[in-house]
């Protein structure tokens, strides 16, 4: 980890107290977290989950730590039932659509490499991990090196338990993630590094087979997301299938979204299904050489609590 400034949560205009009523973990939840944590009572396991929350929030009071979107499979579950007609609990990284991609990737390719970039706690990874990717070919990267260890607080595990690797920094610094064009199969392939001592994603470019970028592009401001997008296509693998998935603030057309959702004021630049498709095939990586799905819904009910909307855009970016 460098030891810069942390960048500031721009992209959020207030940091409510935290309020226990939010807490609502679904039955669907609840079996996750207690096969991880072991915990089988329900008002221990709130507890748990509590604590680890206010140390967090200490740490970085970002909105989707307080609005529990760790603990949930919330939003995904309403969109996927759009997709297949299904009433589908699935958590959050098993409900975006290119999920069994990532998990055929794990089974199937040498030297898979999963990297949950603003991974937060771990419990996408986690999540992954359970779903059969193997663990020790995962990688968490966060700005902040005490989230990721309190993922282990959170799951009651520890490095021996849950071999996972960690990177720290910041993505947008060069010595962290540099830049580099993406990978094609016309170059020599990049000999698999070693993941058990990296401080650094640019010994991964153009070995990484899926990453995952939720609630994380939209922290950034458009020119910012593009160079994201730009960074994480130089770690891609330019095998086929190799794929960036994730879900984040989205429009129906491209520009700032600023609104209240439960007392939490966001102010982010948000990309259309348009123009985010239009950004990763032809911006980013050259026109024709990724199939880009990308879907916007306006979300509620069911899963965010009440009649409130939230705008998302769903999105998967896979190589040809
Ligand atoms: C809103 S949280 C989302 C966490 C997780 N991906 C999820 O879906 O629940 C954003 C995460 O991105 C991390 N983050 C923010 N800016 C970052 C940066 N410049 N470099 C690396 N991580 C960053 C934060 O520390 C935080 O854990």
């Amino acid at each position: 980890m460098t030891n810069k400034e942390p960048p500031k949560i721009e992209a959020q205009r207030t940091f409510p107290p935290l309020d226990e009523s939010l807490y609502d973990l679904r039955p669907q939840d609840a079996a996750f977290y207690k096969k991880l944590t072991g915990i089988e009572d329900d008002a221990a396991l709130k507890q748990h989950i509590l604590d680890v929350q206010a140390k967090a929030y200490k740490v970085a009071p970002y909105g989707c730590i307080y609005l529990f979107f760790f603990t949930r499979y919330f939003i995904f579950t309403f969109v996927l039932s759009l997709y297949t007609n299904d009433e589908l609990f699935r958590r959050k990284l098993s409900g975006l659509p290119a999920y069994q991609q990532v998990l055929r990737l794990g089974r199937e390719c040498k030297n898979p490499i999963f990297l949950d970039i603003g991974c937060c706690f771990g419990n996408d990874i986690r999540e992954a991990v359970l779903d059969g990717f193997p663990v020790a070919r995962t990688i968490g990267m966060d700005l902040h090196q005490e989230l990721w260890n309190l993922g282990h607080d959170l799951f009651k595990s520890s490095p021996e338990t849950f071999p996972a690797h960690f990177v720290g920094g910041d993505a947008f610094d060069p010595e962290i993630l540099a830049v580099a064009p993406p990978a094609s199969m016309q170059t020599a392939r990049a000999p698999t590094p070693d993941l058990s001592n990296l401080t650094s994603l640019n010994p991964l470019h153009g070995c990484v087979s899926a990453i995952h970028a939720t609630a994380f592009f939209h922290l950034f401001k458009e020119d910012q997301q593009l160079h994201m997008a730009r960074a994480l296509a130089g770690l891609l693998s330019a095998e086929p299938g190799s794929v960036i998935l994730g879900a984040h603030t989205g429009a129906q057309e491209k520009g700032v979204v600023n609104q209240v959702y439960r007392g939490v004021e966001i102010d982010m630049f948000a990309h259309s299904a348009k123009s985010w498709t239009a950004m990763w095939d032809g911006e980013v990586f050259e026109k024709g050489t990724v199939k880009v799905e990308a879907q916007f819904r306006e979300v509620h009910g069911v899963t965010m609590g009440g009649d409130e909307r939230y705008p998302m855009l769903f999105w998967s970016v896979t190589r040809l």
